[in-house]
């Protein structure tokens, strides 16, 4: 049996025999969605799991950013089974429980702004951009929001106008919900402008910030604007980090014109970056957060954590069944223990284990681009050549694959990039042994 300490996968055959009778029953009966490897998991334990052919591997996804803390951390075992023995469900929406008021009071104070705060609880990420959008829309009384290209809200009609990193996601699915605007989003290695925002990163924020201002004086009435969703670290779209004063210099444009930022933390909060939210490297307080992913450790819920202010004043202008499940709300409260009891100083201090191996892999290698991250929020780009800067996923994918054939699970973000995002609990020789595994990967292919 795994037990999360183990120092590197023992890969036989994958996938195996028992992995593909699965994959088959699940492409006769499950809807398409983004399978990215032939992975059928037994079980899995830390930053481990185990096939159902008894390969071992070392899951670098996190199953997508959700278990921060590792998989079947035992003290969230323990609240989930203590918990779901005294009642698992009972419609917090309608009535009370003591689970849900204690996680809404953490979550307000260990979010910035000294302002009182609420939380209206939600299953899924888009749920909470939802809720963030309907909020702002009610409380403000303003139609339009902006977005950032390359942003990645979630997939419901909201959340997808929002959403604009892939055409994939919006194609065939018009109409969405009207009265969004996108601007482009300060990447510093790729952006319209043909700024190196590595080198010039004032240059590049005053583009957006002027982009704005060029939108209001255009087309977007600025006083009809709620809310800018922002990724404090674009997630989906690429692993992007804008230029440190970035949020900054978007909050002053904001408050001058009383728009609301709302950042989304959904993906890079959670103690990812090596701070309990990411926006928390960049120094300002927004107004509104959303989180989910890892906000229970795998059991689905999300929450946005809005001002007081802002809240509604009638009942019943929105709401939802599961929101805030009280089995969820004591996972969440677990992690939310484990997390402040030591794994975000881990991750800060991997992370920077990480970039220093990944920026060396990008020193070194022709097809490797960019390195970029954030504590254990890193990833790499990967081109056909580091002058032309082509994108290259079809290498990108060899990449993963072979990757995945070694026993390190991957995924990839943005058009050409993969991500490496560990759980939290990850250990120096665990790490060193996915990076060289990683490398191997990358001199196969080219
Ligand atoms: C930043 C961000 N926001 C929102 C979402 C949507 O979350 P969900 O898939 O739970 O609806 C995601 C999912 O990847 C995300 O990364």
């Amino acid at each position: 049996m795994i037990t999360g300490n183990e120092t590197a996968p023992v890969i036989k055959t994958v996938p195996g025999e028992n992995a593909k009778k699965i994959i088959e029953k699940d492409g006769s009966y499950l809807a398409t969605t983004t399978k990215a490897a032939p992975a059928a998991v037994k079980e899995a334990r830390g930053i481990v799991f185990e096939d159902v052919d008894g390969n071992i591997f070392f899951d670098f996804t996190s199953g997508v950013g959700v278990v921060n803390v590792g998989h079947c951390h035992p003290e969230v075992v323990k609240a989930i089974q203590q918990q779901a023995e005294k009642f698992i469900h009972f419609a917090g929406t309608d009535f009370y429980y003591s689970v849900q008021a204690e996680l809404a009071q953490k979550l307000t104070a260990m979010t910035p702004g000294n302002w009182e705060k609420k939380v209206y609880f939600g299953n899924s990420g888009a749920e909470a951009v939802e809720a963030a959008m309907k909020m702002t829309r009610w409380s403000t009384k303003k139609k339009f929001f902006m977005a950032f290209i390359g942003a990645f809200h979630g997939r419901t009609m909201g959340a997808l106008a929002l959403t604009a990193s892939k055409p994939v996601h919006k194609r065939r699915f018009f109409p969405w919900t009207p009265g969004v605007v996108h601007v482009p989003y300060p990447n510093p290695y790729r952006n319209p402008f043909g700024i190196d925002g590595y080198d010039e990163p004032d240059e590049l924020v005053n583009a957006v910030i002027n982009y704005f201002e060029y939108t209001f004086s255009h087309f977007v009435p600025d006083d009809e604007v709620a809310a800018i969703f922002s990724e404090a670290i674009q997630g989906e779209g690429g692993y992007v980090v804008p230029p440190k004063n970035f949020f900054r210099e978007l909050m002053k444009m904001a408050e001058e014109h009383h728009i609301l930022l709302v950042d989304d933390e959904i993906q890079a909060g959670m103690g990812r970056t090596g701070k309990m939210w990411a926006i928390e490297h960049f120094g300002i307080e927004p107004h509104i957060i959303t989180s989910s992913k890892a906000l229970a450790s795998g059991l689905p819920l999300s929450a946005c954590i809005y001002p007081a202010a802002n809240d509604y004043t009638v009942s019943g202008a929105h709401s939802t069944t599961f929101g805030g499940n009280p089995v969820a709300c004591a996972a969440s409260l677990a992690a939310l223990d484990i997390l402040q009891g030591g794994l975000i100083e881990n991750a800060a201090k991997q992370g920077t284990l990480m970039a220093k191996r990944l920026q060396e892999m990008k020193d070194s290698y022709e097809i490797v681009g960019d390195a970029r991250g954030i504590g254990l929020m890193q990833a790499i780009e990967i081109v056909k050549s580091k002058e032309g800067k082509e994108i290259a996923p079809k290498i990108r994918d060899a990449i993963v694959d072979r990757a995945f054939k070694k026993g390190i699970l991957l995924l990839g973000c943005g058009v050409s990039g993969i991500r490496f995002i560990p759980p939290l609990s990850i250990n120096e020789e665990q790490l060193t042994n996915a990076m060289d595994l990683l490398e191997e990967a990358i001199k196969e292919v080219m």
